[in-house]
């Protein structure tokens, strides 16, 4: 299928026109409306998006979210149903992908296997004409920049699957794209490796500055790694902030619940003397200061580590203790509220172990939860 003119209904641009930013400045990529159909399937709604140079931007979601179609729009490997692309604020809607001044690594590294680790980080170069001096001298700062050096010479198969991703980076980061697309680089690894490589990943894109937008469905490793999060959901976009702001105050029951751990209390409001209430069967909640109870009611998202054992606190719920799980560094509580509902608490070092089967309160401060609607 192919990109038609008919279809880009929202905007129209006379290409390609550098577009101004607030700053003056461009932003480094902008999503203007990109969207794709697949036949009845919506694969991505029409999508607004700006990404700024050097920034690191984690689409993150379920599977089948639109994460990699969102990808594919930005480089050029599907074709759009509509919707422009600009790159530094030229229309770049129609550039071939290897015109695009993008790199790609997928989670499946690709790597030549008839070619060496060097060979395979030199083939970008060659296909630019670099000259031979030059590749070689990129090709070693490459493999030295992601600690394979010394492996240079061994073809793919002799190598982890962590080390071919390391080559797989290298082989992107070589050529210098000014922007990276990774679409869940890490995605067949380990746990120990890939947060291994997460800091490797981190500290390449510190000392290149490149602009990078990351793809993962796996939460913590999107808090740990992004300058922003943009949180996908049924082929749009949920929710877009910095890690700790889209943690603290989620904008939707999806957003709490897919980020992090959540208790959420749903109920309606209660109006009277002082700070609106919501009332839920498990209590009589006061609300957050910055909320505007207006409507009917909604939920109260409250993180375990906010919920403290014992009584005392504005907002109070009571239930039986039904699990107790040691963690290491943490050792969390589950109680049962009733009526289906369960609560989960996070015990701070040294703080008493409430006994399974016990009944156990907890509560937490008002402005220590965020309201969805
Ligand atoms: N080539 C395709 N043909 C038909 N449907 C597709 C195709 N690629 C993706 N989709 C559909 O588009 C939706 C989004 O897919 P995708 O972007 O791959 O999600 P994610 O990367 O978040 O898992 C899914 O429902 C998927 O089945
Ligand atoms: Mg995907």
């Amino acid at each position: 299928m192919t990109a038609t003119e008919t279809t880009h209904s929202t905007t129209t641009h006379s290409a390609p026109q550098p577009m101004p930013h607030a700053d003056g400045m461009p932003p480094k990529l902008l999503v203007d409306g990109l969207s794709k159909q697949y036949g009845q399937v919506t694969a991505l709604e029409p999508t607004q998006l700006a990404v700024e140079k050097g920034e690191f931007l984690t689409l993150l979601g379920p599977s089948g979210s639109g994460k990699t179609t969102l990808l594919q729009l930005v480089c050029g490997l599907v074709d759009r149903s509509s919707g422009r692309l600009f790159i530094d604020g030229v229309d770049q809607s129609d550039t071939p992908v290897h015109q695009r001044d993008i790199g790609l690594v997928f989670q499946h590294y690709a790597l030549f296997p008839h070619l060496t680790v060097a060979e395979n980080v030199a083939f970008p170069l060659k296909m630019r004409g670099c000259a031979p001096g030059e590749l070689g001298r990129r090709v070693k700062d490459a493999l030295d920049m992601v600690h394979l050096g010394h492996l240079a010479d061994r073809f793919p198969r002799a190598l982890s699957g962590g080390q071919q991703q390391r080559v797989a980076l290298a082989r992107c980061f070589v050529y210098q794209p000014s922007i990276i697309l990774m679409d869940e680089p890490l995605g067949a690894l380990d746990k120990k490796l890939r947060d291994h490589m997460q800091i490797e990943i981190k500290r390449l894109h510190r000392e290149t500055g490149t602009t990078i937008i990351y793809v993962t469905h796996d939460q913590e490793e999107a808090l740990a790694m992004s300058d922003r999060i943009c949180l996908m959901n049924h082929a749009r976009i949920e929710q877009i902030g910095a890690p700790h702001d889209i943690y603290m105050r989620p904008r939707t029951a999806f957003a709490a619940d897919f980020i992090g751990i959540s208790n959420i209390f749903r109920g309606e409001f209660v109006h009277g003397d002082g700070r609106p209430r919501l009332s839920t069967p498990h209590g009589l909640f006061v609300l957050p200061e910055a909320v505007t109870a207006s409507g009917k009611g909604g939920a109260l998202v409250v993180r375990p580590e906010h919920l403290r054992v014992g009584a005392g606190a504005a907002n109070s719920i009571t239930g039986t203790v039904t699990e107790v799980v040691y963690a290491g560094s943490e050792t969390r509580v589950i109680a049962d509220l009733g009526a289906g509902t369960q609560a989960i608490l996070r015990l701070w070092p040294g703080e008493p172990v409430p006994r399974l089967g016990e009944p156990v309160t907890a509560g937490w401060d008002a402005d220590n939860a965020a309201f969805v609607p």
